[in-house]
Order: structure tokens, then C-alpha cells, then sequence
């Protein structure tokens, strides 16, 4: 029987490549977008390794119109897309704000409308939990109202967020989409052959702790320790990266069996906040290293603590994490490994 095909833009990236791998072996085809911006063909041939096929690869820019309409012209029946290509440094967007707008909203107005021209009437968003900004109470649910964002990468995802509310609302409207709000993607697949790429310094605390217990970075600085918090470090709720591919999986096939609201909006997280301090002992129980750290200035822009409500992906989606925070930080300590090695 032929596999439906699932177009995956940004499949060689962090967590599209895990999406990719759960896709294929919840049996569709995924077929990878990518321009390799923030990716490299290495993510391939872990992923070929993994599944024992090849998958189709299209070295393409999204926000390039006559790219796109050649490859859903050349893959014939597109059944869905899902959008992880985007820009997703908070930081870098302060210093290239138009660069981000372009890239986040430009990329997906281009896509929306190469998706009308063909037809292609199932999307799944990766948006984020930055769309959240600083919350009031916690946990956050989906009807916890946004804020401002406190970076343009922020406000690119928010802005994706209403496009995407208005298409569907338009009177003609055809297209399906759900929005996942991602808390912090942590962790790598079991098989070490994918995971996070480390390009530059990292900015997220998981690589950086891997890296420094690995031995690359002298020390980890924690980003400050007076927050309002039990501990005064951030807190965060951590999800495998596993775990949240598996969410585009039940998504896409959601869309598919056409179930639900023309737009449908979910939180994917654990449901657990995690302090920085709970990681580092957490990480130190889960893998016998020692970690050396030091208390460093908060850093502009963070937010204290946000963690996911997530009753309504539980009773809509069906879908729950599995993997405990421990499970998560030893599969990265695997991925450090293999890098290394
Ligand atoms: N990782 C996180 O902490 C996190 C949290 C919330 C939301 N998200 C969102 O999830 C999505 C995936 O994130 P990720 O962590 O896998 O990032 P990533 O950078 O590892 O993956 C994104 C991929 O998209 C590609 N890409 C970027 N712009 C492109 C373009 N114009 N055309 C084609 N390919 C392009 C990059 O080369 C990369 O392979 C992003 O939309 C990101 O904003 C990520």
C-alpha cells in the first residue's frame, strides 16, 4: 500500500528530523524540505541509518514560491505539510530582526499559498510557548492570553499564530491546520544517530550542559539564582524530543481523519516545571557526571518560570510524554557522546 505523503519543511533540523523518523515508522512518507540554513546533511544519514531508507530530500529555500510549486508539482500527492523551517534563535532575532520576520512569516505566507495553489489542505505549525511571554499564573493552558513578546522571534511565531487563525476563518477557507506550542525540546533518539546540533555557542541550557561535562566548556554558567522561584533559578518544562515528534504524528493524523476545529491550538510539554538546579542534579544522577557550575547574572529577556498545562492535548489529542526528565538528559549525554566520538 502507498505511504500518504507528508511534506516536512525544516526535516533535517533538530526536531523535524525526529518528526521524520515517527512519521515513516507510523507508516506515512515524509518528504524533507531544507536549506540547510541551520542544519547539516549529517541529520541524513543518521535518519537513513535509523529507518533503513532513504528519504526524499529537497534542498530548497520556503521562501522561495516557484522552489515550492516544483516540488509539489514533482511529489504529486501531497496529503500535509508540516512547518518546522524557521529561524529560532531568540537572541540573533534582537540583532537581525528582519532576517527573522522574513524567514518565519515570509516562509509560511509563501508556503500557504503554494499549499491553496495545489490543493494541500492539512498543516501543522510549530509554534512555541515564547508566545506566552511572561505569564500571569501557571500553568500556562492554551487560553492563557498571549503577550507581547519580548524578542521579534517571539513575535514572528505569534504572528504566524493569527495568520493562521484568520485563513481559517476566512469563508472559503479549505485548510486544516493545528498549532503546537512547544515548551523546551530536550533529549535525542534512543539509536544517538540524530539529535540537537551544536552550531556556536549554545544558547540552550541542555547542550551546554552536555558540552561542559563532556569536557568542551570549562564551566556552566546558570543564569541567575534570584528569581522568583523555590530555588531562584528558571524553571522550564522539558519534553523529549521524542515525545514531541510523536505529537506531529497524532496531529497530522487528526487532520487527516478531519476531526476537530478548522484551527486547533495545543501545548506540548510535560506538564512539569523543572528548575536549572533540578536539571543539573538530575543530569548528574541520570549520568554519573559531575557538572561544574557557577552562578552567572540573569539574562535579559528570560522568563522566570513557565511550564504547560496540557489537559487538552491529553483529552483532544490523546497524546501524553512519556519519557522522564532523566530518560531525556541521559539520551543527550548519549548524543554528546557520539558527537564526540
Ligand atoms: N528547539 C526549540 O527550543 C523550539 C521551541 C519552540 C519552537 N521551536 C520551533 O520549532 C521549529 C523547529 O525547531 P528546531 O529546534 O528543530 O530548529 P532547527 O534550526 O534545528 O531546525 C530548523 C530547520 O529549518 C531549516 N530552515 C530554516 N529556514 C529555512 C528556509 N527558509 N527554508 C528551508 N529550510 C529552512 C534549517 O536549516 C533547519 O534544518 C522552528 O520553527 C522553531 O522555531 C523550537
Amino acid at each position: 500500500m502507498e505511504r500518504t505523503k507528508i511534506l516536512v519543511t525544516g526535516g533535517a533540523g533538530y526536531i523535524g528530523s525526529h518528526a521524520v523518523v515517527e512519521l515513516y515508522e507510523a507508516g506515512f512518507q515524509p518528504v524533507i524540505i531544507d536549506n540547510f540554513s541551520n542544519s547539516r546533511e549529517s541529520a541524513l544519514r543518521g535518519i537513513e541509518e535509523i529507518l533503513g531508507v532513504k528519504v526524499p530530500l529537497h534542498r530548497i529555500d520556503c521562501n522561495d514560491a516557484e522552489a515550492l510549486r516544483a516540488v509539489f508539482a514533482e511529489e504529486g500527492s501531497l496529503h500535509g505539510v508540516i512547518h518546522f523551517a524557521a529561524s529560532k534563535a531568540v537572541g540573533e532575532s534582537m540583532q537581525k530582526p528582519l532576517e527573522y520576520y522574513q524567514n518565519n512569516v515570509g516562509s509560511l505566507l509563501t508556503l500557504l499559498q503554494v499549499m491553496r495553489e495545489f490543493g494541500v489542505e492539512a498543516l501543522v505549525f510549530s509554534s512555541s510557548c515564547t508566545v506566552y511571554g511572561v505569564p500571569d499564573a501557571l500553568p500556562v493552558t492554551e487560553q492563557t492570553p498571549t503577550k507581547k513578546a519580548n524578542s521579534p522571534y517571539g513575535a514572528t511565531k505569534q504572528m504566524c499564530e493569527d495568520i493562521l487563525r484568520d485563513v481559517a476563518n476566512a469563508p472559503d477557507n479549505t485548510l486544516r491546520t493545528i498549532l503546537l506550542r512547544y515548551f523546551n525540546p530536550i533529549g535525542a533518539h534512543a539509536s544517538a544517530k540524530i539529535g540537537e546540533l551544536p552550531l556556536g555557542v549554545p544558547q540552550n541550557l541542555i547542550p551546554y550542559v552536555t558540552q561542559t561535562a563532556a569536557g568542551m566548556r570549562e564551566q556552566l554558567t546558570i543564569n541567575g539564582n534570584t528569581y522568583d522561584t523555590p530555588d531562584g533559578t528558571n524553571i522550564r518544562d522539558y519534553v523529549h524530543v521524542v515525545d514531541l515528534a510523536k505529537a506531529h504524528v497524532v496531529a497530522v493524523q487528526r487532520l487527516l481523519d478531519q476531526k476537530g476545529e478548522t484551527v486547533e491550538t495545543f501545548n506540548v510539554g510535560t506538564g512539569r516545571g523543572n528548575s536549572v538546579l533540578e536539571v543539573v542534579q538530575a543530569f548528574e544522577r541520570a549520568t554519573g557526571q559531575q557538572l561544574n557550575y557557577k552562578i552567572g547574572p540573569a539574562r535579559p529577556g528570560d522568563v522566570p518560570a513557565i511550564y504547560a498545562d496540557v489537559t487538552k492535548s491529553v483529552e483532544t489529542l490523546g497524546f501524553r510524554t512519556s519519557a522522564s526528565l532523566e530518560e531525556a538528559l541521559a539520551s543527550s549525554w548519549k548524543w554528546q557522546l557520539a558527537l564526540k566520538g
